[in-house]
């Protein structure tokens, strides 16, 4: 996608990698506004105050945004929350509700109330965010992992829906990516800039990506392809050991 002289809204991009991608988008000459439930004054960027599980809030975020840039053409669905889970309590239901209601519905409901504005423009990106667990589970984090896996299925569907409208949908697959939640879970989780590196690069092909996928996250991508899909999920399936009880 062309990189420069364009207005992006990252929706989750207040902190971690959408925060990261907000200023490499601001520093290659476009603006760039980022949205989340705690938006702070960020050097070049601009904010806007959404909680993507509040219908209430997109409508006014997106009100707030298309006042100021009617020439907004890239959406960015960044928001996530990442909780590990032990099935065997029922007590992770609450977390399993909120990562749906931010993962999966807010994705959906940010991409709703742009998608109107994008076909009107003829022209436009919308980048989903799902992660290399979409593709092969983690079963410490069971239900962040099947939000990812519909935000998939479902970037997927609004590629179709939006096929001729001159609107384009790419799908960022992180692996993971040494934030300060992650870094702590995950050791061997490459570092923002390194991610961000790559990122930039793989965006900058014309035309779009349909996958914008990090070489670390290419075993889980294609573990099933490939017939390591078994061996990894067993590998992956380890830590559940770590969970009291077991
Ligand atoms: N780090 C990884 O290893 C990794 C791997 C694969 C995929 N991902 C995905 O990449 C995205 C960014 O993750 P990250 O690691 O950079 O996490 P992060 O630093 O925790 O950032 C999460 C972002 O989501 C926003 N957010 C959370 N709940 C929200 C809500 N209800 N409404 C609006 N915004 C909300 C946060 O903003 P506020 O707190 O200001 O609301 C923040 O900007 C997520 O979708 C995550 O699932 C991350």
């Amino acid at each position: 996608m062309r990189l420069t002289n364009r207005t992006v809204l990252i929706v989750g991009g207040t902190s971690g990698i959408g925060l990261e991608l907000a200023h490499r988008f601001a520093k290659d000459g476009n603006t760039v506004v980022v949205g989340g439930r705690k938006p702070e004054p960020q050097d070049g960027l601009q904010s806007v105050r959404i909680d993507v599980t509040d219908p209430t809030s997109v409508l006014r975020a997106r009100d707030e945004v298309l006042a100021a840039h009617p020439d907004l053409d890239v959406v960015v669905t960044m928001s996530g929350v990442l909780l590990t889970e032990d099935l065997r309590d029922p007590a992770h239901i609450t977390d399993a509700e909120n990562m749906v209601a931010t993962n999966l519905l807010g994705t959906i409901r940010v991409i709703d109330v742009f998608t109107p504005h994008l076909i009107g423009r003829s022209a436009g990106t919308i980048i989903t965010v799902s992660s290399g667990i979409a593709f092969l589970p983690f079963p410490l984090m069971a239900t962040y992992g099947a939000t990812k896996a519909a935000v998939h299925s479902y970037t997927e569907s609004l590629r179709a829906h939006l096929a001729g409208t001159g609107v384009e949908v790419a799908e960022l697959v992180p692996p993971a990516v040494a934030t300060p939640a992650m870094a702590k879970l995950n050791p061997a989780a490459v570092s923002v800039d390194d991610y961000l590196d790559e990122v930039m690069e793989l965006l900058a092909v014309e035309p779009t990506t349909r996958e914008i996928i990090a070489e670390a996250a290419l075993p889980l991508r294609w573990a099933e392809r490939d017939g390591t899909y078994a061996e990894l999920l067993e590998r992956r399936s380890a830590p559940l050991k770590t969970l009291p009880g077991r």
